[in-house]
């Protein structure tokens, strides 16, 4: 990577009524992660260290997104929204600071990729001073196209302001650029607003390049990369389009995903080679799967690590703090909250483990449950190593059962149990010979009088 210094300028002053939300438009989430730490990540991942957030109202929980990601965010308000160089230039305290490089990017493009950045950059170091990361649209229409000749970029032409013939013009601006920073504010400062909107329009920096000297040029990038998000709609299919470049990139780092377009992951779930997902999975934030482990189908995981060779599901609902060790087992219908569960241990079916560490090579029986709260407070449930939980049995917290210990089924545990004990928790059996019986007589004539009435 080059040793460049560069600054990204984010411009998200926009107000997204057309996502008709009470939250701003650049925190509606894909994958979990709010829009404009998207593309934080990926500027920061193209080596620019330093943020300019551009924002208009409600500022701060945009910069907590993006700190969220990266921490060094200078945040400036656009007071009124009159363009992209306008918003830019919002940012002049920070441009001024010095770099060698200035991104500018919009705040509500998730999908912008890093490797975009950083060919733009690269040109920057080969010697141009701006440059237009530019697409080619199914349909131009809307877009500034790019007037190029000789390899040059002479202008951006605004659709609003663009000629007939100019209309033709297939390559089109993305709206990102870069910009070599010694000389960014000098064009920046040039822009005017004599156009059809008005407005002080970001891509005039291209002809006033050109007309002091200054090489300007364009590069094309995949068109997902400058999908913009206006609606509910288009979040919608922003989100698909990530979670298809996600599964193919864990399929092709050795996940096996049975059915792709069913799992759905987290910004940062992490999944080591040969792990099986079977189809119907939800990644919340938080995951980490080591190598080999299975997860079967419609298992919900969230906040959890899964050792090496361990076993989910189906129907498994893993929550912040599971913590599976080598081995482990979590069968259907088992949800795991803020516990640890020891290398080879098993929680086949139907239980609840909620703050409890359970030793390795432990068993707990269909249906039994840590009881660890009291309305009030939580408590830590210990189960030893190797220790045995009869089925359908309640362990009322804070509670211990020791090592090797053995606890009968449908016990209520209130007492901590030794190492190698035997503890019931439950009533005597008392068997009364045919009485079921006369059982039935009595319920017979019962029903036979209540007909009769
Ligand atoms: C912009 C480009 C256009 C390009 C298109 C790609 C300009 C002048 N035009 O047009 O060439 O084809 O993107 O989508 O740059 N913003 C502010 N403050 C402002 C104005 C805009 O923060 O005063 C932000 C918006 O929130 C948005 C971004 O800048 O994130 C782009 O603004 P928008 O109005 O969408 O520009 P377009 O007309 O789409
Ligand atoms: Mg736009």
């Amino acid at each position: 990577m080059t040793s460049r210094t560069c600054l990204s300028v984010i411009l998200a002053a926009g107000e997204g009524t057309r996502m008709k939300s009470a939250l701003p438009k650049v925190l509606h989430p894909i994958a979990g992660l709010p829009i404009v730490a998207h593309v934080a990540k990926a500027v920061h991942s193209a080596g620019s260290g330093d943020i300019a957030l551009v924002v208009g109202r409600e500022g701060d929980a945009v910069r907590d997104a993006v700190k969220s990601v990266v921490s060094n965010v200078t945040v400036h308000e656009q007071k009124e929204r009159l363009g992209t160089a306008h918003a830019v230039l919002a940012a002049r305290d920070a441009i001024a600071r010095g770099y060698d490089d200035i991104l500018v990017v919009f705040g509500d493009t998730p999908l912008i990729e890093t490797a975009a950045l950083d060919q733009a950059r690269a040109k920057l170091e080969d010697g141009a001073d701006v440059v237009i990361m530019g697409f080619r649209p199914e349909n131009p229409a809307g877009y500034g196209r790019l007037i190029e000749e000789n390899g040059k970029l002479l202008a951006i032409r605004e659709d609003k302001d663009t000629s007939d013939d100019e209309k033709k013009i297939g390559f089109c601006n993305g709206g990102f650029m870069a910009l070599r920073g010694d000389s960014a504010l000098q064009l920046l400062d040039k822009v005017g607003n004599a156009n059809a909107k008005g407005e002080y329009y970001l891509t005039d920096v291209v002809e006033i390049a050109n007309g002091v000297g200054k090489l300007a040029v364009a590069i094309e990038i995949p068109v997902e990369n400058i999908i913009g998000i206006n609606t509910r709609v288009e979040l919608a299919e922003a989100e698909a389009i990530w979670q298809n470049r996600k599964r193919r990139a864990m399929m092709l780092a050795g996940v096996s995903i049975q059915a792709p377009e069913t799992v759905f992951f987290a910004y940062d779930t992490l999944i080591e080679s040969d792990v099986v997902l079977e189809p119907n999975i939800v990644f919340g934030p938080g995951v980490s799967i080591a190598t080999g482990a299975v997860i079967h189908a419609f298992s919900h995981l969230e906040g959890a690590h899964i050792g090496p060779r361990a076993m989910v599901g189906p129907f498994a609902r893993l929550r912040p703090g599971a913590d599976l060790a080598v081995n482990a087992k979590i069968g259907n219908f088992v949800e795991v909250k803020n516990a640890k569960v020891g290398a080879g241990a098993k929680v086949s079916h139907l239980s609840y483990l909620g703050d409890a560490i359970v030793g390795a090579g432990a068993n707990i029986g269909a249906g039994a449950i840590t009881c660890n709260y009291d309305g009030y407070n939580k408590a830590l449930t210990q189960i030893g190593a190797g220790a045995f939980i009869g089925s359908n049995s309640s362990l009322v917290a804070p509670v211990s059962v020791g090592d090797n210990a053995y606890v009968a089924s449908g016990s209520v545990i209130t007492q901590n149990v030794p190492d190698d004990a035997l503890a019931f928790g439950r009533a005597h059996q008392v068997i009364k010979e045919g009485r079921a019986v006369l059982l039935r007589e009595r319920y017979a004539a019962q029903k036979k009088a209540k007909k009769a009435e």
